[in-house]
């Protein structure tokens, strides 16, 4: 039987694991894990992650051919291929600090697989890594292998949070890079064989080491890419008249374009892009392209741009403060089917509005006042770093409350802010609302999911990001 070892039992180890435990039953496969809760929730009926599907995944393999545990050296020993999946986050001190990636953990990891090893073993890097990582990894395991023989595969998880399930069991590519000699290439054959249990051959794509260290650097800013152009037509949109919605159908309907990535909203956010962007940004000035750095940087540049033109329209709206004014905040996850609220752009929001000496009451239905609290005391970057690997008391905003429920959120509010595009916002009264909020009543839809025209039939004064502006927003103009 052949067995597989994860370092890092998080939103990629945790979810791709599983998927392989379940569609190879001829596995084992054990996700290890310094972080004693995150291994006992993996083990309890309170998963530690929210993801669609994923509770019936872990429970269909779970103590068969699927173990969580934080014994980490015995199971890293005992594996065949061992997945690293450690979080790679921005360095927040030192050199290249707030834009190279920090393999502290990555590199902790790989000592401890030399150290205790004692037989041959693929190591696949999961984590998303700066290109030519693979080459320092080799140093690492080489110089401490005890005569051990380890093939270090590429292999980048493309897998988004809140459809992590379906991506997985339908990935668009499996990405394996390795080696060009015959025992990489032997180590690619063997970590085909299992992607080959569920993925059909033509799409698992096998390339050299860099290659595929690269493409997941160049896959991320592709993607984010694409949501600044079309958020930086969302600002001309609201200058001229247009409609971002029928631009973006419009461009999309080029079949070279395509239509996805092109929903205008207040800012991407999530764990990856921003953090692989920072790092690209970095790799390209290491390697003295200035010109390439400062193309990619501008996408980060537009996002928070989109965010902080967000917090502008709302406090221009509401007669230039909003200071101890109530806004409600419906949503903070960095998007709709997840928990998850990192660099959601709901940080930058709520600190704006909180900077301009707002009240917030937020509601979210996945995320706890304790996650929120802690997100908004935290500084930039620090929020992936092993300080918050445990739970820690937040130290609390006293300007921000946070609620269970969208009309409690909106009661007597001057302003409502969505921030996520949960689809309970869609559906909800917004009569009701209306009526139990102060006058006028504001509508900021961070994500244009609710139907604009029926709300201002109701009495609201509605701003949609990249939509005609009424005569109300016209006339108090937010200057970025
Ligand atoms: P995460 O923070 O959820 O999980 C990482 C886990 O690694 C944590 O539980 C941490 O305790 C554990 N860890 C750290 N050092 C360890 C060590 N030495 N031994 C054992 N465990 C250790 O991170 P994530 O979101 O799963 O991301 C992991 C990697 O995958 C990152 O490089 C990320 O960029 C990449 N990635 C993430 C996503 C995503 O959607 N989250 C998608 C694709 C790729
Ligand atoms: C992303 C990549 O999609 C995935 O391939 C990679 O493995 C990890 O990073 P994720 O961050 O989980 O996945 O979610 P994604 O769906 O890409 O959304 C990222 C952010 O962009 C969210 O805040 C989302 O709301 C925003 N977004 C997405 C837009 O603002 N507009 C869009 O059209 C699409």
């Amino acid at each position: 039987m052949v067995k597989i070892c994860c370092i890092g039992a998080g939103y990629v180890g945790g979810p791709t694991m599983a998927v392989i435990a379940l569609k190879c039953p001829s596995i084992e496969v054990a996700v290890v894990d310094i972080s004693v809760p995150r291994i006992a929730a993996w083990n309890s009926d309170q998963l530690p992650i929210y993801e669609p599907g994923l509770e019936d995944v872990v429970k269909q393999c779970r103590g068969k051919n699927l173990f969580f545990s934080t014994d980490v050296e015995k199971h890293v020993r005992e594996a065949d291929i061992v997945f690293v999946s450690v979080n790679t986050p921005t360095k927040t001190r030192g050199l290249g600090a707030g834009k190279a990636a920090d393999l502290t953990y990555w590199e902790s990891a790989a000592r401890m697989i030399a150290d205790v090893s004692k037989s041959d073993k693929i190591v696949v890097e999961k984590s998303t890594v700066p290109v030519k990582t693979a080459e320092a990894i080799e140093k690492i395991l080489t110089h401490n292998s005890k005569g051990i023989n380890f093939q270090i595969l590429s292999n980048p998880e493309f897998l988004a949070e809140g459809t992590a399930i379906q991506d997985l069991f339908k990935p668009d590519r499996v990405l394996i890079g390795g080696r060009d000699t015959p025992e990489g290439q032997k180590a690619i054959k063997a970590l085909k064989d299992v992607y080959a249990h569920w993925v059909p051959e033509e799409r698992i794509i096998c390339t050299n080491l860099w290659s595929a260290e690269l493409s997941k650097l160049a896959a991320n800013a592709f993607l984010a890419q694409r949501i600044s152009s079309v958020n930086a037509m969302s600002a001309l949109c609201e200058a001229t008249g247009a409609d971002v919605t029928q631009v973006s159908y419009a461009v999309g309907k080029d079949s070279r374009i395509g239509p996805k990535f092109l929903n205008a909203s207040v800012g991407f956010g999530g764990s990856c892009f921003q953090k692989d962007i920072l790092n690209l940004v970095y790799i390209c000035e290491c390697n003295g392209l200035p010109e390439v750095a400062e193309y990619w940087k501008q996408v980060i540049k537009i996002n928070d741009y989109q965010k902080s033109r967000f917090v502008n329209r709302v406090v221009a709206s509401m007669f230039n403060t909003v200071a101890n004014k109530k806004i409600a905040v419906l949503g903070f996850a960095f998007k709709k089917d997840t928990g998850d609220t990192r660099e959601t752009p709901a940080i930058d929001v709520c600190k704006g509005l909180l900077g301009d000496k707002a009240r917030l009451r937020i509601y979210d239905p996945q995320v706890t006042e304790d996650q929120i609290q802690r997100d908004l005391t935290m500084n930039k970057f620090d929020w992936d770093h092993p300080l918050h690997l445990q739970p820690m008391s937040p130290t609390t905003v006293k300007q921000v409350s946070v609620v269970w429920d969208a009309y409690e959120a909106t009661k007597d509010a001057h302003g409502v802010c969505i921030l996520t595009e949960w689809d309970e916002f869609k559906t909800l009264d917004y009569q009701r609302i209306f009526d139990n909020m102060q006058k006028p009543a504001f509508v900021f839809d961070g994500r244009n999911i609710v139907n604009a025209d029926k709300l201002r039939e109701i009495g609201f004064i509605v701003y949609s990001i990249g939509k005609p502006l009424d005569a109300w927003l016209k006339d108090m103009p937010a200057v970025a």
